[in-house]
């Protein structure tokens, strides 16, 4: 028996990768979280299987269930939303399940952060402007943030930020992060992504609180950066017609050195 954790994706039944399906379809048990996981994705649990909705359940609760699925010797499929590196509530599980000795498998899934870059049609890092991106949030009713991972200092880097957990927070964001990116800088918010009633508004930090308009709430993505809709980058080294790689050697000493090496 074994309990398998899944990314179940962003919203998109079919943003959710192969094993993951699989895993879903040979498990007789599948606790899903129900906030978030799109009800679509359990059309692969099998006939028959347990479905639980664990949303309105503590972790004492979950544990019951896995518990009672390991004394039957049955799998469990535990469905998270995206991916399960971060904010899954994954870690606790895990930590609860090595006590036990009960036995788990992780499969990550699409993190909303690149389904909601993909309705941008957007590149997140750009030569020569943005060659980091910082997965964050800002503090909620039950999680406080470390003091030093407050938006100032993630802004002081000039990375392009995807801020999760905050369209509640959205003023706070843009007075914390106007000081370090500019009031002109590029904002993106996407609602639900990949969900067929996502939504998209793109604005700048001074006009994004009058732009955004009524009915994003809860599950939106805050982007904030220099590379969102920039167009004067410069092009990547890797694909120049003049650069020497291993792939595509310019020069007949490098053609030898990887022929030396037993390159193709
Ligand atoms: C509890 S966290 C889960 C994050 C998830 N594990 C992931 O990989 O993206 C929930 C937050 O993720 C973001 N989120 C999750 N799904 C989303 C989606 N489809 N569109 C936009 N944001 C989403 C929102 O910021 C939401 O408040």
């Amino acid at each position: 028996m074994t309990v398998h954790f899944i990314g179940a994706g962003p919203g998109s039944a079919d943003l959710l990768t192969l094993r993951g399906r699989d895993l879903i379809a040979a498990s007789r048990v599948c606790l899903y979280a129900g906030s978030l996981v799109p009800e679509a994705v359990l059309g692969h649990c099998p006939q028959g299987a347990r479905i639980v909705n664990t949303a309105p359940m503590d972790l004492d609760g979950i544990m019951d269930e896995i518990r009672t699925a390991h004394d039957a010797g049955h799998d469990v499929a535990r469905l998270h939303s995206g991916d399960l590196s971060v904010w899954s509530a994954m870690g606790e599980q895990i930590r609860r399940l090595e006590n036990l000795g009960i036995p788990y498998s992780v499969t990550p899934g699409v993190p909303s952060f690149a389904a909601a870059a993909a309705a941008l049609g957007a590149e997140l890092t750009l030569p020569g402007i943005a060659q980091s991106v910082v997965l964050t949030r800002t503090p909620g009713r039950a999680s406080s943030m470390p003091e030093r991972e407050s938006l100032a200092a993630f802004g002081a880097t000039g990375a392009t930020l995807a801020i999760h957990l905050s369209i509640q927070n959205l003023s706070r964001v843009v007075e914390d992060l106007v000081p370090h990116y500019g009031a002109d800088c590029p904002v993106a918010i996407v609602w639900r992504a990949s969900w067929p009633d996502q939504r998209i508004v793109r604005a700048r930090l001074e006009t994004i609180e009058a732009e955004i308009g009524q009915g994003i709430e809860r599950t939106a993505l805050i982007f904030v950066g220099r590379a969102l809709g920039a167009s004067d980058f410069s092009e990547s080294r890797l694909y120049a017609a003049d650069y020497d790689r291993r792939y595509r050697p310019q020069s007949s000493e490098s053609r030898w050195a990887n022929w030396t090496a037993g390159d193709d």
